[in-house]
């Protein structure tokens, strides 16, 4: 049998493969996009007599010791699920000026004594790196500092020198000589994050990648990397707001929910250990359409406040936006409103914003939204010490949620007095929670009577 080689298509947009060549890719649309990639068939490489694969017993599998490094910033190893385990790969990725050169920095920098760290850069020169380091106060002496684009160079001195922790800045700049497209694209992302990945698991070398976010929002080639790497972190906030979240959007070895919060300060990213105080630091008493509430992060309460604008139309169809929350489900909430309560957003334009940059995923922040449109649209301030929890449903009903103990403990703990929660979540509270009024209710309408 004649070994084959394998010819595809391959969209620089969109990761998308293909037999046939295209001028328009099938999957995202874009024009002129699609690029040959050759392959060797696994019959191919028998025939040759490269393959010869083996199992063992997962008995006999060995694991070392102390499978993780930690890299000592305790936000950040806990959203990795305990450090970084050595060996794996993990994509660090974030819009352009968000900190992850910086983090990198200081995680050399905080990382266990005498691990030898490998900070390879394409993007800066060795001086434009060590002004930073200067500025980070980073001075360890083993961390070594590579300027270099040439992926397989890298990693052949990676097999040579063995260091503990390899960082790579950024795999937009990587570069495969045989490979024919350029830095940047799909296949050479791909390819390169590929080479990386292999020379990471022989030598049990973690290895961390910085991947840039493109205009779209997602790392160049999104399917292709992230499916192979073991963890990809999130590094996001606004560049005008110095706080910033890292969040694992995936992570084979610990949980998906954790998030790191930082603030970007003159001396690097600093950890902020208490992020419910920081996120409700700037808020207004006695501004109306503004409710807070507490969702779960991972293992961690955080408060967040929510903000609502209801302004009238000027003309033609009301206007709706949503920053930090879902826009369907915003419009689900306002259809509530509507037909449960009877309160008409339909000559209105409707803003609503999370504070501080976080995104709230979980239903638990319903009942805030609500009353903070309903505070918006009347005007009318909720009293600034309380707080709201629950998950509307489309009859109106406020549902139960998860974990409503450690939400209102957490309110309490932040000095807030009086807690609005779900009739149905009041039999998990078991304990007294000192300072703090419980509000059960069952229904949205109860809970608006409350705050009127
Ligand atoms: P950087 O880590 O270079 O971002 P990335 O690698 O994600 O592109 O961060 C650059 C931004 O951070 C830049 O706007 C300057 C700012 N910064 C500080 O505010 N303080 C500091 O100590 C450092 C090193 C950077
Ligand atoms: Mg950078």
């Amino acid at each position: 049998m004649a070994g084959k080689i394998k010819v595809s298509y391959v969209c620089n947009s969109c990761g998308y493969e293909s037999v046939k060549w295209m001028g328009k890719c099938a999957a995202c649309g874009e024009w002129n996009t699609m690029e040959e990639i050759v392959r060797e068939t696994v019959a191919a490489k028998q025939n040759s007599g490269a393959i010869t694969v083996k199992a063992q017993s997962v008995k006999d599998i060995s694991v070392s010791d102390e499978p993780r490094y930690l890299t000592n910033i305790p936000e950040l190893d806990r959203v990795l699920g305990g450090g970084i385990v050595k060996g794996s790969i993990v994509l660090l990725s974030g819009d352009p000026g968000i900190g992850k050169s910086t983090i990198l920095l200081q995680i050399a920098d905080k990382v266990q004594k005498g691990l030898k760290i490998l900070y390879v850069s394409g993007e800066e020169s060795a001086g434009q790196i060590k002004i930073r380091a200067q500025r980070l106060n980073v001075d360890n002496e083993n961390l070594l500092i590579m300027t270099e684009t040439d992926v397989e160079a890298i990693c052949d001195y990676i097999n040579r020198e063995k260091p503990d922790i390899v960082m790579i800045d950024s795999i937009q700049t990587m570069q495969i000589a045989g490979v024919s497209s350029t830095a940047g694209s799909v296949v050479q992302v791909r390819e390169s994050t590929n080479l990386f990945l292999k020379t990471g698991k022989k030598n049990n070398i973690p290895i961390i990648i910085v991947g840039h976010v493109n205009k779209g929002g997602e790392i160049a080639g999104p399917k292709i990397t992230e499916h192979i790497v073991d963890a990809v972190l999130y590094f996001e906030g606004e560049r005008n707001q110095s706080y910033r979240i890292l969040r694992a959007v995936k992570n084979r070895f610990g949980s998906t929910n954790e998030i790191g919060v930082f603030e970007m300060g003159d001396k690097g990213l600093a950890e902020v250990p208490n992020p419910s105080a920081m996120l409700l630091s700037g808020k207004l008493d006695g501004v109306s359409g503004s409710c807070i509430t507490c969702v779960i992060e991972g293992t961690r309460p955080i408060l967040a406040e929510v903000q609502g604008l209801v302004t009238s139309t000027g003309f033609g169809n009301p206007r709706r936006a949503s920053t930090g929350f879902d826009y369907n489900r915003l419009n689900l909430i306002l259809a509530v409103l509507e037909k449960r309560i009877g309160l008409y957003f339909s000559n209105f334009d409707t803003y609503l914003n999370v504070v501080g940059g976080l995104r709230l995923d979980e239903p638990a922040a319903d009942l805030a939204v609500a009353l903070s449109l309903v505070s918006g649209l009347r005007d009318i301030p909720i009293d600034s010490k309380t707080i709201a929890i629950g998950e509307i449903g489309l009859s109106g009903e406020i549902r139960s949620v998860s974990r409503i103990a450690t939400r209102v403990s957490e309110a309490a703990r932040l000095g807030f007095t009086k807690c609005i929660i779900p009739k149905a979540s009041l039999k998990q509270i078991t304990g007294e929670i000192k300072g703090i009024e419980l509000i059960p209710v069952k229904t949205l309408g109860e809970a608006i009577e409350y705050v009127k």
